[in-house]
């Protein structure tokens, strides 16, 4: 018996986690083109997979609020579509303000606490198209954005997050090349690390002025180990922490980006980056941290921030992701040294299983790490824990392949069955 109640305090809030593009379906609605469905179109998926349709939420979601409420959830973190709302980057679709309005109408008469998220990575295409997060006009536009959304939703909001994983949003698809738009330049990846945290900042300023609510942001970690600690070893994992882990939090909480980074850095990052630190270190109420995996390091590869990733012999999820839960605890380690007393959240936290109903590797996965968070909760202010995701859905750019839902999707009659995992939740959370 795992008896999560009595792991955690009474106030513990414990959610599932979704995204807008991933589950909506960008095609209802009068939901502009964005910077994924420009990429889907244009090969960056699988099976050329997009989220036109995706999970149907846009016309399901009572019935999808209603499995949370079955599982015995409080809370609910949603994102907001920009491209919905703004399809063409400049002028409302008011079908995409009815749409959230009714979301949250329909959230909050459950009783669940909604957690929104402004930027979940949909960005309209056609601010995309003019240089999207590499370019200092559109860390201003999401500044707006961010000031709308706490505008017409904050007093329906438990609380709001800026950027979901600015790594994603920067690293991920500037220089990675793997998520929309799919660029591998060093230049872009680094302009667009400093707008991303600039937007935020601005967003954060904007949203501040319209809501009393809690403001904050998502940040992804995925910490790196060394099996031998030679020196040039570990200089390899102080460049691979700096722009993976820490660019974004030193510069959010501390403002300023780690020496290491910068060393390399610096020459691609705009003229005006010094002076921006002051907006990007606007004062937040929380930090999110969303948390898959670790990886093994070593020095080596052609590439900045030049380190190997070293095989390991542990279990792997459908991602082919290392199970590794101490490394959830020492993502919140981290942040809290940056932050200490800053109120944190386990905003993500899941795998990806092939199995399609009968998931007790993903139960397991939750339990390992679900105690990883309860041992941090007993000396750090960590307040509550999302599971990803409630549904199975549009998994970027691996398309409609890789499975993370606590209910299973079938996306040829948009059928939702309640796997294993999502009766685990349910008995466990039940025990109140
Ligand atoms: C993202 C989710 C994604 C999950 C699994 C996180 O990086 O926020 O949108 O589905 O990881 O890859």
């Amino acid at each position: 018996m795992f008896d999560i109640r009595s792991k955690f305090s009474d106030d513990f809030v414990f959610g599932v986690a979704t995204a807008a593009y991933q589950i909506e379906g960008s095609k209802f609605g009068g939901c502009g083109e964005s910077i994924w469905d420009h990429f889907a179109k244009n090969g960056g998926t699988a099976n050329g997979d997009d989220g036109s349709l995706a999970c149907d939420h846009f016309h399901r979601f009572e019935e999808d609020l209603d499995l949370l409420v079955d599982a015995g959830f409080d809370a609910y973190r949603f994102s907001f579509s920009w491209s919905r709302l703004f399809p063409d980057g400049k002028n409302l679709n008011t079908k995409g303000l009815d749409f959230y309005k009714q979301l949250l109408d329909a959230i909050n008469s459950r009783g669940l606490r909604p957690y929104g998220t402004a930027y979940h990575w949909d960005m309209p295409q056609a601010l995309g198209a003019l240089g999207g997060w590499t370019i200092r006009d559109n860390a201003e536009r999401f500044g707006e954005y961010m000031g709308f959304i706490a505008r017409n939703f904050g007093d329906d909001l438990e609380n709001l997050v800026s950027i979901n994983e600015p790594w994603c949003v920067a690293w991920l698809s500037h220089y990675l090349g793997e998520h929309a738009p799919g660029l591998r330049d060093l230049s872009s990846a680094v302009k667009a690390s400093h707008y991303v945290c600039l937007g935020h900042g601005l967003g954060v300023q904007a949203a501040r002025a319209e809501t009393e609510k809690p403001i904050g942001v998502v940040l992804n970690f995925t910490p790196g180990r060394l099996e031998t600690k030679t020196k040039i070893n570990t200089e390899a994992l102080e460049r691979y922490e700096a722009v993976t882990n820490t660019w974004y939090l030193s510069a959010i909480i501390k403002g300023n980006y780690p020496d290491v980074a910068l060393q390399e850095l610096e020459g691609y990052l705009p003229n005006s980056w010094k002076s921006d630190l002051q907006n990007i270190k606007e004062p937040i109420d929380f930090i999110g941290i969303n948390y898959y995996t670790t990886v093994l390091l070593k020095s080596g590869g052609d590439k900045f921030p030049f380190v190997e990733i070293i095989e390991r012999d542990l279990p792997k999820t459908d991602m082919g992701w290392d199970v590794e839960p101490a490394g959830l605890r020492d993502a919140i380690n981290l942040v809290s040294d940056y932050a200490p007393n800053l109120p944190l959240y386990i905003t993500e936290n899941g795998m990806a299983s092939k199995n399609a109903i009968a998931d007790i590797d993903r139960i397991e996965y939750y339990k390992q790490h679900l105690n990883e968070v309860a041992k941090a909760a007993e000396t750090l202010p960590v307040n509550g824990y999302f599971a990803w995701s409630l549904l199975d859905n549009f998994e970027w750019a691996l398309g409609y392949d890789k499975r993370f839902g606590l209910v299973h999707v079938d996306y040829e009659t948009q059928k939702r069955t309640m796997k294993d995992s999502f009766k685990w939740w349910q008995r466990e959370l039940a025990k109140k």
